[in-house]
């Protein structure tokens, strides 16, 4: 029997992205996505364009340069967003419009106060909109696992009939149990015979931790395309794990007998990025990429593993990627190494910005011993994921700092904050104390810093310093920044300033969860 294709969307970039603390720079979305393509995925969810101007900027950048993988954007059910939607990804040689709309009792009453019939017609209104710029139009009825199931299925049909391609049905809460998630999709193909004719696909949370299992329930009831993200990252406790889902199908393929387009080897690097540019760290038994993942560390399992790896292995390291690096960057090392130790990491690289990151190789080279991998990504953070300017609503004008054995540590911090310069002063218990007192009082003084961690690059007194935070906005939010200088006091201020600026744009930015 042939098997059938399932369709791997990554929507990293947009429901991943919209996690809290989670946000990325558009630069570090190109990144992610040249990444994604070089995974497989088919489809790239690569932003809301709506939702602020670098999320529309973001989508456009991608669509006119990661080849491969459609380029999706989201879009609310109304033009606005719809053409504004368009006019981001139409520069894909694969757009496609994803256009939503809440069709569960409690959204319906609560938050769109619209009747079922009014829901249909702007649905059908909306797909229509998106039909008349490209032929490639998923539509989702947003919290579908809640609806009614005949309720369901008549917005499905009316979605189909009004040249929907591909329909998308979201566990938007994370509610449901997989079996019951999988019954819905039956029920689904048993009620609308059309829905074979075009491409049934499921979306699912993780609040109750079912994510996964809901997707392949979902899969092994005929659904042809299951979106997600890598690391499970999205709203609340998250999306299902692309990683997990890809090599649940690949594993058990005895049990699926599908087929998928995915590069297995890339989803540890592609792993290995998204926690490293998004600064959500991936907890070490995570299944697929957690260090513990493959680590047999029991007396008894090491002999198992030794005699035979079929004891306790049921899928390779190797499979996923996890290789060590036999690449080692030296004051001799030229364009070629670092652009594999980069290729390595997941970071491709124009040429030019290679010889860019190879020159201050060299340059720190002269002054350290070796350069590690850790400095590489350092110069490469510094050098190609610098925000754009409109992005950076804070930048760091200048600041001074006085310490010593008996003097409280003093700091004076110079900010330009949405165009206008500011300058304060402040104290604290050491010098770094001080710097961040006077940020405090420019910016918004609810913010609080929850976690400083610093991290000498290759030992010696001349070493890069590479400071990350996490803040809190006061509201539950928790923001990351990362930063690396060789003054310890500069890497921190800047890591400071770009958790501000994810906490800024995170503030600015719409989320489509709120109608
Ligand atoms: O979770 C959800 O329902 C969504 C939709 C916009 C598809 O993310
Ligand atoms: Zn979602």
């Amino acid at each position: 029997m042939n098997k059938r294709k399932i369709t791997i969307f990554d929507t990293t970039l947009r429901d991943g992205e919209q996690s809290p603390g989670a946000s990325l720079t558009i630069q570090e979305k190109l990144i992610v996505a040249r990444q994604l393509a070089r995974l497989g995925v088919d489809v790239i969810e690569a932003g809301f364009p709506i939702a602020s101007d670098g999320d529309f900027e973001a989508v456009k950048l991608i669509a006119k340069n990661i080849k491969g993988p459609s380029i999706c954007g989201l879009a609310r059910a109304n033009y606005k967003d719809i053409d504004r939607c368009w006019n981001a990804v139409k520069y894909s040689n694969k757009p496609r419009i994803h256009t939503f709309i809440a069709t569960s009792k409690v959204h319906r009453d609560s938050k769109l106060h619209k009747s079922k019939e009014e829901v249909i017609a702007m649905a059908i209104k909306a797909i229509k909109r998106a039909k008349s710029y490209c032929n490639d139009v998923e539509f989702s009825p947003e919290d579908a696992a809640r609806t009614s199931l005949d309720y369901m299925c008549d917005v499905v049909k009316a979605a189909i009939n009004a040249g929907a391609t591909v329909i998308n049905i979201p566990d938007t809460v994370g509610y449901s149990e997989p079996k019951e998630f999988g019954e819905r999709i039956k029920y689904l193909f048993e009620q609308v015979p059309e829905a074979k004719d075009i491409i049934i696909s499921v979306h699912c949370h993780n609040d109750l931790g079912n994510a996964v299992a809901n997707s392949l329930a979902a899969v092994k009831n005929g659904a042809l395309q299951v979106e997600g993200c890598i690391n499970g990252i999205g709203e609340r406790a998250g999306n299902a794990s692309l990683e997990e889902v890809v090599m649940n199908l690949v594993t058990r393929n005895d049990y699926f007998n599908v087929e998928i387009g995915i590069d297995t080897k890339e989803l540890y690097k592609s792993s290995k990025l998204v926690s490293d540019l998004t600064g959500i760290s991936i907890q070490r038994n995570k299944a697929i990429v957690g260090e513990n993942a493959f680590a047999h560390e029991a007396g008894i399992h090491q002999h198992g593993v030794l005699s035979n790896k079929e004891t306790y292995e049921i899928m390779t390291p190797e499979s996923v990627g996890w290789k060590g690096t036999n690449i080692v960057i030296g004051k001799h090392s030229g364009k070629h190494a670092v652009a594999a130790l980069l290729d390595e990491e997941g970071y491709s690289c124009t040429p030019e910005q290679t010889t860019q990151i190879t020159a201050k190789v060299k340059e720190l080279a002269d002054k350290q011993k070796s350069v590690e991998r850790d400095d590489v990504i350092a110069i490469i953070r510094d050098l190609v994921l610098e925000e754009s300017e409109e992005e950076q609503r804070i930048q760091l004008v200048d600041f001074a700092v006085t310490t010593g054995s008996n003097f409280m540590p003093t700091a004076s911090v110079k900010l330009m904050v949405d165009g206008e310069m500011k300058i304060e002063a402040g104290i604290g218990d050491g010098p770094i104390d001080a710097v961040s007192d006077a940020v405090w009082k420019i910016v918004d003084s609810s913010y609080k810093l929850e976690d400083y961690h610093l991290k000498a690059i290759t030992g010696g007194t001349d070493a890069l310093a590479d400071v990350s935070i996490k803040l809190s906005d006061g509201k539950g939010n928790l923001f990351s920044g990362r930063a690396v200088n060789e003054d310890v006091i500069k890497a921190s201020v800047l890591s400071i300033i770009k958790g501000i600026n994810r906490a800024y744009n995170f503030k600015t930015k719409k989320h489509p969860q709120m109608g």
